[in-house]
């Protein structure tokens, strides 16, 4: 019953996050591994991530990085997986009031577009991408 929720969860996109204490100890369903690279990728993109927005990484190549928040080196020293997917997924689960978007959560929304509803901004695959990639930011 459980795993075909969850594979139902994860087949829709829909973010039923398993939250336990301040992290999310499983991987998110329906992803394999997380890949570092792309998750690099996606937190360089402006198009996707758009986490530069607001924080600096040690990206070189991209010169415009934010000063809202804090640099993300060392942030695979300072946080295990399970606490970054819980801080990439759904910030706002730890601070209701955080200007940092939940990357992977379509209910409880407002003002979401036609087009965007349902669709978490990043899928269930790039979130364990980013994951493994800060993890590597020791
Ligand atoms: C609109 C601004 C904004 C964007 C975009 C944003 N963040 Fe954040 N982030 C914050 C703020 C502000 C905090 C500080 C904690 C808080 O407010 O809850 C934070 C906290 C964090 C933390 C925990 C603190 C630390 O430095 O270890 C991580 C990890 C993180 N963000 C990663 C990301 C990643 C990865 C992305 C892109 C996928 C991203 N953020 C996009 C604003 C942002």
């Amino acid at each position: 019953m459980t795993a075909i929720a969850a594979a139902l969860a994860g087949l829709a996109g829909a973010a039923t996050l398993a939250i336990a204490g301040d992290g999310i100890a499983e991987p998110l369903p329906g992803a394999g591994p997380g890949d570092a690279a792309r998750g690099r990728a996606i937190v360089a993109s402006r198009q996707r991530g758009l986490c530069l927005l607001c924080h600096q990484a040690p990206i070189p190549e991209e010169r415009q990085q934010g000063n809202l928040a804090s640099n993300l080196a060392g942030a695979g020293g300072r946080w295990s997986a399970a606490q970054l997917r819980l801080r990439i997924a759904d910030p706002k689960r730890l601070d209701p009031a955080t200007p940092m978007p939940a990357y992977h959560r379509t209910e409880g929304l407002a003002r979401v577009g036609a087009a965007w509803k349902d669709k978490p901004v990043l899928d269930a695959q790039q979130v364990e991408d980013v994951v493994a990639y800060l993890l590597t930011l020791k």
